[in-house]
């Protein structure tokens, strides 16, 4: 049956995928046939979300490997254990609230580790040995806190995102050459875990929703749908692209 969004055939890489926008990525991608790695730090998580994803239909198998891709002993770990790649999704990252004046170099530097170096440096090395294959597809996950002032408090947050959206498109002209595209998603606010750690009430998340020109927030199929469309065929003449997800609200 004619499907230009199948993953049938295509190993994909979904970092993040012990959780929220990772782990219902890692899902969609199973269920549009491609073979998943998964990684995370945490081992239950990370084993919940494999017990998910369906098989693989050639006798294949999906492969969970734990790391922490803050660590660079980690990230060698991981590049050494993966087979080579048609597509990954970068979805590990955090948040952090905190007015700028109370900011330090120091939660520059968390911020920055996670949501900019770990993704920025696992790509640059796939490149680089060749996990990536020709015409792969890397999907970086920003956020619109990288183009706009979304959320009072969020500026180092947002920082990170908006460094991972440029090198995005240094990276898909480079990689032009040996076909890789690149392209990231900048989704707005998303019911995962990640909004529900208590730096913003709930009653506060409630009011911000109503912000929303379609009325709610994100829920986490919203992006990984976004997602296959970057690594299927579909986009095979996209790359350099940024794909804001966001109810409308950035209009
Ligand atoms: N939710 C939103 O509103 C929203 C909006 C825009 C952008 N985003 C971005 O979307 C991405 C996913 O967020 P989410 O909402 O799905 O958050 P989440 O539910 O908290 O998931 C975050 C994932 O990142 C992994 N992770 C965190 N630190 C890691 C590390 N040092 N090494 C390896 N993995 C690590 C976590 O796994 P372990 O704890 O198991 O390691 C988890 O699987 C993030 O980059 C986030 O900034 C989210």
């Amino acid at each position: 049956m004619y499907n230009p969004f199948s993953l049938s055939g295509k190993t994909i890489l979904v970092t993040g995928a012990s959780s929220g926008i990772g782990r219902e990525t890692a899902l969609a991608c199973s269920r549009m046939g491609a073979r998943v790695v998964a990684t995370a730090r945490d081992q239950g998580r990370l084993a919940e979300t494999m017990s998910l994803l369906p098989p693989v239909a050639d006798g294949e198998s999906h492969v969970m490997a734990l790391a922490d891709l803050t660590q660079p002993q980690d990230v060698d770990s991981l590049l050494k254990s993966l087979p080579p790649l048609d597509g990954a999704v970068l979805c590990a990252g955090n948040s952090m609230t905190l007015p700028l004046q109370f900011g330090s170099r120091e939660k520059f530097n968390e911020m920055f580790d996670i949501n900019f170096f770990a993704p920025v440096e696992l790509m640059r090395l796939m490149y680089k040995k060749k996990v990536l294959q020709k015409g792969a597809s890397v999907v970086l996950i920003a956020s619109i806190g990288g183009t706009h002032s979304f959320m009072p408090g969020n500026g180092v947050y947002g920082a990170s995102k908006a460094a991972l959206n440029s090198v995005m498109k240094y990276a898909a002209r480079e990689y032009a050459s040996r076909k890789v595209r690149v392209n990231s998603i900048c989704p707005g606010m998303v019911d995962t875990p990640l909004i529900h750690r208590g730096t913003i009430t709930e009653e506060q998340l409630a009011e911000d929703a109503k912000r929303y020109p379609l009325g709610r927030y994100g829920q986490p199929a919203d992006i990984a749908n976004g997602a296959i469309y970057l690594l299927s065929d579909a986009s095979s003449w996209l790359t350099g692209h940024d794909l804001v997800i966001d109810g409308g609200f950035s209009i």
